[in-house]
């Protein structure tokens, strides 16, 4: 069975979406069949794998992206689906098991549009029926989403049963993090009544992954700090038993920046500057710590 797993921290922009792009190619090149749902409107990691000319195309049909299957004409995910999406300028498919739902402007919609919707079948449940037709060609799912559980997160959400926390050494991603757990909570509760038998646990937090780390800066006091707060939430059973902050850190490297530019995940950004390589390394490592990292 898959993995299914949102990336989600009430802090925006402490990057979850670089995180799972490069993490999404990383596991895909250890020869996991990788599903990357984009359920944040900004449409960041659809532009970044997709880039412009193709996500324009996509935008502007209307069609072949996450908002669809909500519509009355009733699209199915494997309609949205772009199988290795990662191509050369020429074409060529550069990393064969990893797929992309994109999403494009239109998903803010689903924040407002379906109060006329059947409240017996919110997004979230429609969402998962349709998932759990293709769960079994991936052996991880992973959604990006947007910093807040609203009706484009809850998708993910509610389908997933693990939630790892990008955070930055500072105090706002501790904010972030501690509205996430509560937020989460309010969340299981209010789709408790939803769930199936088969659906394994509601997500539950799992690890906090310390991203763009500078290297003259010392993160001891923010990761005890951090630390800190998650044994209290361990100990109300608010998050995982299992919950730790994960060893690998993902440094800071402008070649992460200019990676969106290319269109390319930094593993294949042909850079022999070090910097590349040793930020490289860091998502291969936390790819394979993920891996490790498996719900017993
Ligand atoms: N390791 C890194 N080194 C350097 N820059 C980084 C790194 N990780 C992310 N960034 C940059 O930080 C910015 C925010 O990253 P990203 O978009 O991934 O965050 P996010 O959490 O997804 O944001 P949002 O909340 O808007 O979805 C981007 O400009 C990105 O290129
Ligand atoms: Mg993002």
């Amino acid at each position: 069975m898959a993995r299914k797993i949102s990336f989600l921290n009430y802090k925006g922009g402490v990057g979850k979406t670089s995180l799972i792009v490069n993490l999404a190619s990383c596991l895909a090149l250890e020869g996991k069949r990788v599903l990357l749902f984009d359920f944040d409107t900004q449409s960041n990691a659809s532009i970044w794998l997709l880039r412009l000319d193709r996500w324009n195309q996509i935008n502007s049909s209307g069609e072949g992206a996450v908002y669809s299957i909500f519509n009355p004409g009733n699209a199915t995910i494997a309609d949205c689906l772009v199988r290795d999406v990662i191509e050369s300028k020429d074409g060529e498919k550069l990393i064969p098991g990893l797929d992309l739902v994109p999403t494009t402007f239109n998903l803010v919609d689903l924040e407002s549009d379906l109060e006329s919707g059947n409240p017996e079948q919110p997004p979230y449940s429609i969402f998962h029926e349709q998932l759990e037709e293709l769960e079994d060609q991936y052996d991880f799912i992973l959604f990006d989403c947007p910093p807040n559980i609203l009706r484009a997160s809850q998708c993910g959400v509610y389908s997933s049963n693990e939630i790892y926390v990008p955070s930055n050494p500072d105090a706002l991603s501790l904010v972030g993090f501690t509205l996430l757990v509560e937020k989460l909570q309010k969340f299981h509760r209010a789709s408790a009544s939803f769930r199936k038998s088969g659906m394994g646990v509601p997500a539950e937090i799992r690890g906090i992954i310390f991203n763009s780390i500078k290297g003259n800066v010392d993160i001891e006091v923010p990761k005890i700090r951090m630390q800190l707060r998650m044994n209290q939430f361990r100990s109300q059973r608010k998050v995982s038993p299992q919950a730790k902050i994960f060893n690998t850190q993902i440094r800071d490297a402008n070649i992460v920046r200019r990676a969106v530019t290319l269109g390319l995940p930094v593993v294949l950004v042909g850079d022999q500057r070090r910097e590349a390589d040793s930020v490289v390394t860091d998502y291969q490592n936390l790819a394979r710590e993920l891996i490790e990292h498996e719900p017993n």
